[in-house]
């Protein structure tokens, strides 16, 4: 795990899914101490969210924004 990213976040717009989604998800394995999925879509949002958490270990968290 890179020690690089611990204790930073990283918001990624659209990141519920398509390209930005599998961008928050290389995020979540650099070692980030969490990851913001800000999206339209918050249903989507949460279900990635949870995703990408079970997946990585890292912290990630939906939230509505347009
Ligand atoms: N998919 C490709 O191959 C590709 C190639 C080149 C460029 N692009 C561009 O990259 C961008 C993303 O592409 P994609 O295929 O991942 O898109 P996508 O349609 O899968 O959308 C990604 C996410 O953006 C969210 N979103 C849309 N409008 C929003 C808003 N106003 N505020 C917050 N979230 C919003 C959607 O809800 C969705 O979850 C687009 O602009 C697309 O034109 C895509």
């Amino acid at each position: 795990m890179n020690k690089e990213f611990e204790g930073k976040y990283a918001v990624v717009t659209g990141g519920a899914g398509g390209i930005s989604y599998e961008a928050a998800k290389a995020l979540a394995k650099k070692g980030l101490s969490g990851v913001v999925l800000a999206d339209l879509n918050i249903e989507q949002a949460t279900e990635s969210a949870k995703k990408l958490e079970e997946g990585t270990g890292c912290h990630c968290y939906p939230c509505k924004v347009d």
